[in-house]
């Protein structure tokens, strides 16, 4: 099982849900393989946000080593599922896909929340660390439901090819 998350900048969000989400899976004793990367090459190499990585230091989760890069077409072939953080990942997402299969396996995340909600994970570049603390809270949910599903058998590589 391979899993992608995908925001705008690889910085804030989707690195903080990659780190989330592996630590869930190895703590469940899963094979699940999970990356992030952004559709902007705004940040490309860099660390995470420090307010990232301070979040999840705080619920003992290590993403300070993680490097950004940018979603490239190839994802689409190296990944079974692909999260997006809200509207605009979506769009910048789906227009690279090359046909339905492709297509079908981008998502937004908080759908795993409430389903078809198309809910957005809220940007927390431009706020304050509270931001960061409640974007932790919406990832964590999300990526609680994504476990409970690899493990029920909802969620496996097979569903998808
Ligand atoms: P992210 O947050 O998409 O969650 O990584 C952002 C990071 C950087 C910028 C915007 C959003 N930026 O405009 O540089």
């Amino acid at each position: 099982m391979k899993i992608l998350m995908v925001c705008l900048g690889n910085i804030c969000r989707s690195p903080l849900a990659e780190g989330i989400l592996r630590a869930k899976a190895e703590s469940a004793g899963l094979e699940v393989t999970v990356d992030s990367a952004g559709t902007s090459n705004y940040h490309i190499g860099e660390t995470p946000h420090r307010d990232s990585v301070r979040v999840a230091s705080e619920h003992k989760i290590d993403i300070g080593r993680l490097k950004a890069r940018q979603f490239i077409v190839s994802d689409f072939e190296d990944f079974d599922l692909i999260y997006v953080m809200d509207e605009s990942n979506y769009k910048n997402v789906l227009r690279l896909a090359k046909n339905q299969e492709q297509k079908s396996k981008v998502h937004y995340l908080l759908d795993e929340i409430d389903p078809g909600s198309k809910a957005e994970v809220p940007d927390p570049w431009y706020g304050g660390y509270d931001g960061y603390q409640h974007v932790y809270q919406l990832l964590d949910r999300a990526c609680d439901v994504i476990t409970s599903k690899i493990i029920s058998g909802e969620l496996s590589s097979e569903v998808f090819v």
